[in-house]
């Protein structure tokens, strides 16, 4: 049986070596690594800095109101909430602090690039606790939905909360109509931003801040830092509902969570100080910069993509014109040591394990230094990888993947 430790180090020369390509990933930096193996772990501190549960807190609380005062900072918000574990956990207390059972939420559909959380009917708790109204992309162009018909739903059923956000959808989002939307019923909106945050605070990704109460997102994406999440409430949102901030904050403790990951917390801070710098700025240029070179190159070897381009660091492959199903390519992708994930396409025909397309994203190649002569190079790799059950040719790739990742190293110690 290997070793954890030993598992670990093969762990790092798989990212060393491959290309890391699935969008929402990121390399983070080492200092963000350091503060999240910390002693930090080793302390309790449920409460808010000022108001704790626990003895010991002179330092952490310093720690979580640095994390506070520069996220707010690097936002432009009023409020915000740094102890959410994930993504996850940070949606439901937002549902838990707004709504009672049975509400009505209403969130993008998972095929149409929603997340789980957003309603999912069914099986997640999103779907599950509450009534789910699920929109679609109806348009190939922008504003991308139909907003004359999401009125008359809106209208007709009143959702409490509108959730918008995306995790497959490569176009920005019309924040003000669905500001317009929200507001036909008094509906709360919570945009989650995940994907993109670290485009928006870079500012080539529109920020939702004017538009919607409450803005969720994860912090180990576009924006580096660690794997956490944070709740910020708006001005907007403060007018909306003047007690929102501490409905957002008992519903993340003592209502879902306990403890907060200090260590994380500290992660936070770092990652918020980096993200305000011009370099950060200069990543997220060439984020966008990169997907966009990715997606032309793509188109001119055949590929459709969904919404034909990209205005964010992801794309998402329609695989039939290629006549190979997303799994199978994703597959025949790891082989060439380029790692992506099946996803499905609007209207997907197929199951959500054999979907109809990938997902591909720029971020972490950007992360490495790589620019507009390493996108061309791997739209080819891609292509001829995709399109091939060869295994040869695919070991041939990953032979001259790892070589590409040798010029870009990244600092994993
Ligand atoms: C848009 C969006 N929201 C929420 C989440 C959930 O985050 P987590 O996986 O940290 O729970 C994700 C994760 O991919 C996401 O893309």
């Amino acid at each position: 049986m290997p070793t954890i430790k030993k598992l670990i180090s093969q762990e790092k020369l798989r990212q060393q070596r491959t290309l890391m390509m699935i969008p929402s990933e990121n390399y983070t930096y080492p200092e963000v690594r350091r503060a999240v193996g910390s002693v930090l772990m080793h302390k309790y501190a449920e409460g808010y800095p000022g108001h704790r549960y626990y003895q010991g807190m002179r330092f952490v609380d310093q720690i979580e109101k640095l994390a506070q005062e520069r996220v707010k900072r690097l936002f432009g918000v009023p409020h915000a909430n740094v102890q959410p574990y994930s993504g996850s956990p940070a949606n439901a207390a937002v549902y838990f602090a707004l709504l009672k059972p049975g509400d009505t939420i209403m969130g993008l559909a998972l095929d149409h690039g929603g997340h789980l959380t957003h309603g999912y009917p069914r099986i997640t708790f999103s779907g599950r606790y509450f009534h789910s109204l699920q929109y679609r992309i109806a348009k190939n162009r922008p504003p991308w939905f139909d907003f004359t018909q999401l009125a008359r739903v809106v209208r007709r059923e009143k959702p409490k909360v509108i959730v918008v956000g995306t995790t497959a959808f490569p176009r920005r989002l019309p924040w003000k109509k669905f500001a317009q939307l929200a507001a036909l019923v008094n509906a709360y909106l919570l945009a989650d931003i995940s994907h993109v945050a670290g485009l928006v605070v870079a500012g080539v990704c529109p920020s939702p801040v004017r538009w919607v109460d409450i803005v969720m997102t994860t912090t180990h994406k576009t924006l580096r830092g660690p794997r956490g999440a944070i709740l910020m409430v708006t001005k907007k949102g403060l007018r909306h509902d003047s007690k929102l901030a501490w409905k957002i904050n008992r519903a993340i403790f003592p209502g879902l969570q306990g403890g907060p990951h200090l260590g994380v917390i500290a992660g936070i801070a770092i990652m918020a100080k980096k993200a305000a710098q011009s370099e950060f700025h200069r990543y997220g240029q060439q984020v966008v910069a990169n997907a966009k070179i990715l997606a032309r190159e793509l188109k001119k070897r055949g590929w459709r993509l969904v919404t034909s381009g990209t205005d964010n660091h992801l794309l998402v492959a329609d695989l039939h014109p290629l006549t190979v199903d997303g799994k199978t390519a994703a597959v025949r992708l790891e082989e060439a040591g380029i790692i992506v994930n099946a996803n499905a396409i609007p209207n997907d025909p197929q199951p959500p394990f054999r979907p109809s397309g990938i997902r591909l994203g720029t971020p972490a190649l950007t992360a490495r230094g790589m620019g507009e002569k390493e996108m061309v190079i791997i739209a080819d790799w891609l292509n001829q990888a995709v399109r091939s059950n060869d295994n040869q040719l695919h070991s041939q790739i990953a032979q001259k993947v790892k070589k590409l990742c040798r010029q870009y190293p990244i600092d994993l110690d």
